[in-house]
């Protein structure tokens, strides 16, 4: 006996639908949930021997079946087989959803006028049309009383909504991604682990010229309040990344430290002030006034 819908496409779109269910269900963000949680593979492979294993059994039983009834009662089964795997429901709710008489019963909703030979039917109108229009009023209504009796969100107020979680989403990505600090975004920071590690950095580069204490040498005393190249955070990550003025010999460091690494350094810099270092520089440059300050 030969199947209509042969059983090995049958066992695969149950299990792709299955397969596509359990991606859309199990939250495994960017990657595949078989990925994420080999466990489903197992899962998978356990649904997918089910569904050979109940082909095998319904054919089997269809066989023994088959076997027992007479010529007439099988013909009949193998009739009404054929019958339902040839989606007679799809063309029947086709035909429903259309409404229309069929041709051969026009004859009983003719109109009796008779436009120059032209005859008109009275049709009832599709259901699905009506369908429509009476889903359209209730949506109407739920519409009414949702956004204009119990004043629900507007789309600014969604928009403000989307707008706020996008903030607090930018701002957790920066605290994982700190090497995305550049001169318009640096601020000092403060947190013991980037003070030690801008503490290790200085004591590897910037000694030689500035002194363990910052006291000065080649290079100016940073812990006075006077400043050449300016004294803020984005300054001092401005002069650390880009270099001093040309020939005094403070190189741009932004080849050999990251965008990070200049920030921890610049505030390690930054704690430097009002300290008393062992041999101090003479001030050089400006007092620095921070001019965003009061
Ligand atoms: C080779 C010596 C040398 C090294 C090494 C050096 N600097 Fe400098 N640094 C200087 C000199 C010289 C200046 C003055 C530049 C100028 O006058 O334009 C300076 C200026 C600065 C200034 C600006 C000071 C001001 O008054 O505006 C800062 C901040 C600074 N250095 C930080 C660092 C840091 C951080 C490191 C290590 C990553 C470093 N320097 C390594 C020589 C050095």
């Amino acid at each position: 006996m030969k199947d209509l819908v042969p059983s090995w496409i049958r066992v695969s779109v149950v299990f792709f639908i299955i397969f596509g269910a359990v991606e859309f269900f199990i939250d495994s963000g960017a990657q595949p949930a078989f990925i994420k949680h080999p466990a489903v593979i197992l899962f998978l492979l356990l649904i997918l021997l089910i569904l050979i294993a109940i082909e095998i059994i319904v054919s089997a039983l269809e066989n023994i079946m088959l076997h027992k009834l007479d010529d007439e009662a099988k013909a009949r089964f193998l009739a009404e087989k054929e019958k339902s795997f040839k989606f007679t429901w799809l063309k029947e709710t086709y035909q429903n959803l259309l409404g229309q008489t069929p041709i051969e019963d026009e004859g009983k909703i003719i109109l009796d006028h008779n436009y120059d030979g032209i005859k008109e039917l009275d049709n009832n109108l599709p259901p699905w049309w009506i369908y429509g229009f009476y889903a359209s009023i209730v949506f109407a209504a739920v519409y009414l009383l949702r956004y204009h009796v119990f004043s629900g969100p507007t789309q600014i107020d969604e928009l403000e909504t989307e707008l706020a979680d996008a903030r607090i989403a930018i701002e957790t990505y920066k605290k994982t991604a700190k090497n995305l600090v550049d001169i318009n975004t640096v601020t000092q920071l403060t947190e013991a682990a980037d003070l030690s590690a801008g503490k290790t950095i200085f004591e590897t580069n910037c000694v030689a010229c500035h002194m363990a204490d910052g006291g000065g040498g080649i290079g100016p005393n940073l812990t006075d309040p006077n400043w050449i190249l300016g004294g803020d955070i984005k300054s001092i990550f401005k002069t650390v990344s880009e270099g001093g003025r040309s020939g005094k010999g403070m190189i741009a460091w932004k080849q050999q430290l990251k965008p990070l690494e200049i920030a921890q350094v610049s505030s390690y810099v930054l704690t430097f002030e009002g300290t008393t270092p062992a041999n101090p520089k003479v001030p050089e440059g400006d007092v620095w006034v921070d001019k965003n300050a009061e």
